[in-house]
């Protein structure tokens, strides 16, 4: 048994103010009568919100268009992270970003708590595509783009797989499709080609692609399609 409001709000579709606006509005029931308050006590097996039963979920999984200047970390002691980003009732359910975004870099990153599902996101194993939009310093051109199919080699002597380089515009804009997930990669690519990133945008990761409706930094709940298209578990 548990504060109404508050298992309302741990499904993550409302915030606790929302959750007792609910209640209050008599759109809760607990075993088919009207809810009597916010902190009425009961077994989430016997809620029902607007005639629907509650979905408690197992893992939670969300998509945040993450802007330049936060960190893709759980926590820092100076610096804005991606989970300051999210409400309280989201931030209490220790989701993680599965992989990391510079914080120069923006777009699509997924936030959840199931581990299993992130180790196999990040598995090379896995060859889960990462495609990226990129503006550069200069434009770039069909060489570049047969180094990157090759497999470039790193300032550092690391050698990267074969990657997608398709150009756009006048070639100082380009999508970028990875098959790893080395660190600063893009960017450690584009310097090896003599160039430089200006921007850097992730777009999808395998089947989950950004919902260009999200403004920079705003978040949402993946779908049902999407948690099982990218095989996780709600
Ligand atoms: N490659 C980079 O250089 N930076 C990112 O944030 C992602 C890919």
């Amino acid at each position: 048994m548990e504060r109404i409001d508050k298992l309302l709000a741990s499904t993550g579709r409302w915030s606790r103010r929302e959750a007792k606006a609910l209640v209050q509005e008599g759109r809760v029931l607990v075993d088919g009568v009207p809810a009597a308050a916010p902190e009425q006590k009961a077994d989430p097996a016997c809620l029902q919100v607007d005639g629907e039963r509650l979905e408690l979920q197992k893992y939670t999984y969300v998509m945040l268009n993450k802007p330049e200047g936060v960190l893709s970390a759980t926590e820092d002691a100076r610096q804005k992270t991606v989970l300051d980003l999210l409400p309280p009732e989201l931030r209490r359910r220790g989701l993680f970003p599965v992989g990391r975004l510079d914080k120069d870099s923006e777009g699509l990153l997924l936030l959840t708590n199931d581990g299993d599902l992130a180790h196999r996101l990040l598995s090379p194993k896995m060859h889960v595509d990462k495609v990226y939009y990129i503006r550069t310093d200069r434009p770039l051109a069909a060489e570049d783009q047969e180094a990157f199919a090759k497999g470039v080699v790193l300032a550092d002597g690391t050698a990267c797989r074969p990657a997608g380089l398709e150009l756009l515009g006048r070639g100082d804009e380009a999508f970028v499709t990875l098959h790893e997930g080395k660190f600063h990669q893009i960017k450690r690519m584009i310097a090896s080609r003599g160039a430089a990133v200006c921007r850097l945008k992730r777009l999808s990761m395998g089947t989950l692609v950004l919902d260009e409706t999200l403004e920079k930094g705003e978040y949402r709940l993946l779908t049902q399609e999407e948690v099982s298209k990218i095989g996780g578990n709600r």
